[in-house]
């Protein structure tokens, strides 16, 4: 028996993702981890004795995320929706809703517009659902217009997903392009991993249109990556049908605690958020100050970098940077970055973002 001849067709169409960046990170502690867009700020204390007050009943099985309207309700809140607890649903990360929308969503052969290049999931997961994903190409400085996806509409196109700040490259596209977009006749995913950072959103959208739907996540601004939330912001109707294949129980006990409190001491959300806000519009002038890097202006926690003018590559300042403490990430070969100059650092501390400034800049003119 060839055991390749019986796996389903969505083994065929799916690749491995490598997330050998974290593993490296784990291994080697005294590291700063600029190579994954966290939050290099600890949890709050109150989610802290959150988790760890609800550590002695983990032998119980947790509530099902839609019954915690509690949690439920204090989301609704956060993102504008008082009262709203029927407009949100929840994923284990806001990677488990990248395979929740096109899961309900997509049946084979439908299209999906995606910005080239986009948080690299987008271009793997949908494929497992059956969907042909078609790159929707920015200008050189990786800016949009409305053409640039109505262009590539066809009557197959089912989904039009963005990241809004724009991932990796932080910056926008635009609100209006956005609500345009909503007046198609596709779904319209708006990822706002990076929102709190950008101090926008559009979740204001999303009571004036049925197809429009936000995913959220606890990984960035809130500083909790390693507890995996993410939530979707969306008309009833569409929670309903997301819920239909969301795997039950898909939420643990630590993480319903955890948010929670995060969401309490939203205070605690807003001083970091400022702190990475800072330190971001520093480094980015900063850079922009030395010879041959172009800096790609950004309103998320990273910002991305091209050495292309300074006759080195992108690898030679990931691992000069790696030797110097910090790791950061080569996005040289992604989907539409063939340079070899790319790579992007994910904002730290102001201490982190002054040494790394000073090791680019020294590094450039060595
Ligand atoms: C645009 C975007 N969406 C989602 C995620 C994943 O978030 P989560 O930790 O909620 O799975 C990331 C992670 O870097 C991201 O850049």
């Amino acid at each position: 028996m060839k055991l390749i001849d019986k796996v389903s067709q969505a083994v065929h169409n799916s690749k491995f993702y490598d997330l050998g960046h974290f593993h490296e990170a784990w291994e080697n502690p005294s590291l700063r981890r600029l190579m994954g867009n966290e939050l290099l700020y600890p949890p709050s204390p109150q989610v802290i004795e959150a988790v760890q007050s609800m550590i002695p009943f983990v032998n119980y099985y947790p509530e099902d995320a839609i019954s915690n309207v509690r949690l439920l309700k204090a989301l609704a809140d956060y993102v504008g929706i008082p009262g709203g607890e029927k407009w949100i649903a929840l994923g284990n990360g806001s990677m488990e809703i990248i395979d929740m929308l096109p899961h309900t969503f997509i049946n084979p052969g439908d299209e999906i517009l995606l910005p080239a290049p986009e948080y690299t999931p987008y271009a793997r997961r949908p494929l497992i659902f059956g969907a042909k994903v078609v790159d929707v190409i920015p200008d050189k400085n990786f800016e949009y217009k409305l053409e640039d996806f109505t262009g590539k509409t066809t009557p197959k196109t089912k989904m039009i997903i963005l990241s809004r700040p724009n991932a990796p490259v932080g910056n926008m596209v635009s609100r209006e392009i956005v609500e345009k977009l909503c007046q198609t006749d596709c779904i319209v995913v708006v990822d706002e991993a990076y929102t709190e950072f950008s101090e926008q959103t559009v979740c204001d959208l999303v009571p004036k249109y049925q197809n429009l739907i936000i995913s959220r996540t606890f990984s960035k601004a809130m500083g909790l990556g390693g507890i995996r939330l993410g939530f979707i912001v969306a008309q009833p109707e569409v929670i309903d049908y997301v819920n239909r294949i969301r795997v039950p129980e898909n939420i643990s006990v630590l993480t319903q605690a955890a948010a929670l409190a995060a969401l309490e001491d939203a205070a605690y959300i807003r001083t970091n958020t400022k702190l990475v806000i800072k330190s971001r519009d520093w480094f980015q002038d900063e850079i922009a100050k030395v010879p041959g890097i172009t800096v790609y202006k950004s309103q998320g926690n990273s910002v991305l970098l091209n050495v292309d003018g300074t006759g080195k590559t992108a690898e030679d300042y990931v691992q000069h940077l790696l030797e110097k403490g910090f790791i950061v990430r080569n996005l040289s070969g992604g989907r539409n970055m063939e340079s070899k100059g790319f790579f992007r650092v994910t904002v730290g501390t102001q201490d982190d973002m002054e040494q790394v400034a000073k090791i680019i800049s020294d590094f450039t003119k060595a």
